[in-house]
Formats: structure tokens, C-alpha cells, sequence
């Protein structure tokens, strides 16, 4: 656990959320090619890792590619692609050793061969044996979208009632977030968008229903542990009161 006094251990968000935005900004403000900024993005991605995990996170969810994102000009997805293979490339020994286990959410099946295989490889090994605890599940968002997710789960769960392993009579929320990617992960409590806009730009529409939203103007590319443990320090302040009033809070 980090040594740190402006946050109380006992009120560390179990789940963080980051739309990591504002590399093509960043980028422009210095003259550089947007891939220069997805590029430094992929420096403050580490640093967060490293932070989540001595802050003892449990869940760290980070978008890094919406199904909308497929709409960008191709030189700027195949930049981005070759930045994620290279990450899950040199980062695979250092998720080795402090117990990291990654996993993913979204449409995988539309990323290129390559990553698919690269990403199943780190998927794979970084998997714990059952029983065992990671000391902090790395969640990327890739080829991901929020309502793409949710046709998918009513699908499936249709398709279920059709061949009789449930009835409609039998949906709850619990079953239907079971059939969401996010399946055994815990709700993020806090959301983090970098980059200014105050927009969810189709990010976990179900998952986030009570997360704490906390969006700062720095850029991605200058998001690092300290922006992290300033968010968390702000979450700390907040009273989630999940639709009770504050008296009924403290009551209890
Ligand atoms: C976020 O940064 C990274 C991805 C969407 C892959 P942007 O590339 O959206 O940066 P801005 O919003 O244009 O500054
Ligand atoms: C959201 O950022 C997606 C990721 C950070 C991966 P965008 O830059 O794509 O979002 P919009 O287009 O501004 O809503
Ligand atoms: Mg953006």
C-alpha cells in the first residue's frame, strides 16, 4: 500500500473507469501527429497500472477503443493497433510479476489477427489459478460499445429462453448483468474522464448507473499517479447516497 495521508485506506474505490481522452489534442497543442499523443498516452497508461495497484485497486477499467473509434481515418487505427501490441508486448513480464491480470471487454473479434492472438497470449498467462487473487485485474475496453454490449446480452439471454434454459419470468438484473462483458467484476465507483468533455461517448452505460463522475481538463498524455490519487481524494469528499437521504446515512 502507498504511503499516503491525503487518502483514507478504508475508502479506496473497489473499481476504476478511465475514458482516457485528449491524445489527438495534446498532440496538436505541441505541432505533433496525433499518433504522438496516443503514443505518450501509452506512458501514462503505465503509470496508472503501477499507481492502481499500490493504491490497491481491485478492478481498473480503461477504454482504448470504442466501436466508434473504427471510424477514424485507417492510418490513425493502425497506429493505434501497432501502439497496442507493442504495450501488451513489453508490458506482459511486468504484469508477470506484480500479479496483474488482464482481461478485456468489447468486440475482440474485430481487432486485427495479430492483437487477437497477442492479447489472448497475455489473457492466458497472466490468468491466476483459481482460488488465487490478482492484486489488480487490468480491464481494457477494446472495439467496445456500451449498446453494442447490451444487444448482445439481450441476445444471448433471448436465445437462452428459446432453447428453455431460462424463462423471460426469470430475468433480474443480476441475470442480465451477467450476460454484460463486465460478468464477476464489480460496478466501477468512480469514473474518470481526461480531456475536458463531460460525455460517457457510449462507456459502460449500464455498469456506471451509480459511479461517481469526476472528468478533469488535463489531456491523457499528462494524466499520471498523482492526477489518479487527486481523483480519489475527490471521490473520498463525495457522500454516495444510492437515492437515501444523508440522515438515513449516518443513522445506520
Ligand atoms: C483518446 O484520445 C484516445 C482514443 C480515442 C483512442 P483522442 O484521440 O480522442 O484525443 P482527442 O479527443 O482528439 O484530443
Ligand atoms: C472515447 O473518446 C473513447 C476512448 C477514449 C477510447 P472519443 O474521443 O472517441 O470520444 P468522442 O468521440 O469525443 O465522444
Ligand atoms: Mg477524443
Amino acid at each position: 500500500m502507498l504511503e499516503n495521508p491525503v487518502l483514507d485506506p478504508k475508502r479506496i474505490p473497489r473499481h476504476v473507469a478511465i475514458i482516457m481522452d485528449g491524445n489527438g489534442r495534446w498532440a496538436k497543442q505541441r505541432n505533433l501527429p496525433r499518433i504522438m499523443g496516443h503514443k505518450a498516452g501509452t506512458e501514462s497508461v503505465k503509470d496508472i497500472v503501477r499507481t492502481a495497484r499500490e493504491l490497491n485497486l481491485e478492478v481498473l477499467t480503461l477504454y482504448a477503443f470504442s466501436t466508434e473509434n473504427w471510424k477514424r481515418p485507417s492510418m490513425e487505427v493502425q497506429g493505434i493497433m501497432a501502439l497496442l501490441k507493442t504495450y501488451l508486448k513489453s508490458e506482459l513480464q511486468s504484469m508477470l510479476q506484480n500479479d496483474i491480470s488482464l482481461r478485456c471487454i468489447g468486440e475482440t473479434d474485430k481487432l486485427p489477427a495479430d492483437i487477437q492472438k497477442i492479447l489472448n497470449e497475455v489473457i492466458q498467462k497472466t490468468a491466476l489459478k483459481t482460488g488465487d487473487k490478482p492484486s489488480l485485474v487490468l480491464n481494457l475496453a477494446l472495439s467496445y460499445g456500451s449498446r453494442a454490449e447490451i444487444v448482445r446480452a439481450a441476445s444471448i439471454m433471448a436465445e437462452k429462453c428459446v432453447s428453455g434454459q431460462f424463462d423471460p419470468e426469470d430475468f433480474s438484473e443480476q441475470l442480465f448483468a451477467s450476460h454484460l462483458y463486465t460478468v464477476g467484476l464489480p460496478d466501477p465507483d468512480l469514473l474518470i474522464r481526461s480531456g475536458g468533455e463531460a460525455r460517457l461517448s457510449n462507456f459502460l452505460l449500464w455498469q456506471l448507473s451509480y459511479a461517481e463522475l469526476y472528468i478533469t481538463e488535463t489531456m491523457w498524455p499528462d494524466f499520471k499517479g498523482d492526477n489518479l490519487i487527486e481523483a480519489i481524494r475527490n471521490y473520498q469528499d463525495r457522500e454516495r447516497r444510492f437515492g437515501q437521504t444523508s440522515e438515513q446515512l449516518q443513522a445506520e
